[in-house]
C-alpha cells in the first residue's frame, strides 16, 4: 500500500523551503503513477504542478539558462525507475517550436513568461501523414498548467509571444535522458 503525499500539504513552505519542493513533488508523482490508472495521471499531476510554479526560487541559475538562440532543455529531476521526468525548458523570446508530437505523455505549466501553444490534429489518419491542422490555440501565463494524453494525439506548437524569456516546467512519461528529444514526428502546417 502507497502513502500518497500530498504536495498542497506544503503550501506553507514554498517560499521558505523552496529546495524542499521540487523532491515533495516528484514523490507526489511517483505515488500517482503508482496508484492510478496512466490515463488519470498527466490530468492528477497538473493539479499539483501550481504549487511548484508559485515558488519564485524553484530553479538554479543554470536550469533557466539559454546558451544560444534556440529554446533548451534542462534536467531538474530523473526518476530513477524511468517512469517519468522533470524538465524546465526555457524559451527565447519570439520563438516557435516545431508542430511536433511525443512518444509520452506530458503535463506542463509556465513558471515565467508566456507561451502560446497551439493544438493540431494530423490532417488524415495514415501513419506516414506529416500535415496537421490547427485546432485550438491557449496563451499561457505563469501559473498555468497543462496536459497531453496517453496513446492519443498530441501535437502541438509552443511560442514564446513575449519579449523576454519564457520558462516552463515539463513532467514527462519516462527518461529523458535515454528518450532524447522525446519527438514522434515533426508536422507541417496545412490549411
Ligand atoms: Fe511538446
Amino acid at each position: 500500500m502507497h502513502e500518497v503525499i500530498d504536495i498542497n500539504d506544503l503550501k506553507g513552505a514554498v517560499s521558505s523551503e523552496p529546495a524542499a519542493l521540487i523532491p515533495a513533488f516528484c514523490k507526489t508523482v511517483g505515488n500517482l503513477l503508482a496508484t492510478l490508472p496512466l490515463e488519470e495521471v498527466p490530468a492528477a499531476i497538473a493539479e499539483h504542478l501550481p504549487v511548484l510554479l508559485s515558488c519564485p526560487d524553484l530553479l538554479t541559475p543554470e536550469q533557466q539558462s539559454l546558451s544560444g538562440d534556440d529554446y533548451e532543455k534542462h534536467e531538474v529531476f530523473l526518476c530513477p525507475h524511468d517512469e517519468f521526468s522533470v524538465l524546465a525548458v526555457v524559451w527565447p523570446a519570439g520563438i516557435h517550436s516545431p508542430i511536433h508530437d511525443h512518444q509520452t505523455w506530458c503535463t506542463f505549466g509556465v513558471l515565467s513568461g508566456e507561451i502560446q501553444e497551439t493544438i493540431y490534429e494530423a490532417a488524415d489518419g495514415a501513419p506516414d501523414c506529416r500535415d496537421a491542422c490547427a485546432s485550438s490555440s491557449t496563451h499561457h501565463v505563469a501559473g498555468s498548467v497543462a496536459h497531453m494524453p496517453v496513446n492519443a494525439s498530441n501535437i502541438h506548437c509552443m511560442h514564446n509571444p513575449g519579449t523576454t524569456p519564457a520558462v516552463s516546467i515539463h513532467i514527462y512519461g519516462g527518461n529523458a535522458a535515454k528518450l532524447g528529444a522525446n519527438v514522434d514526428k515533426i508536422y507541417t502546417a496545412w490549411a
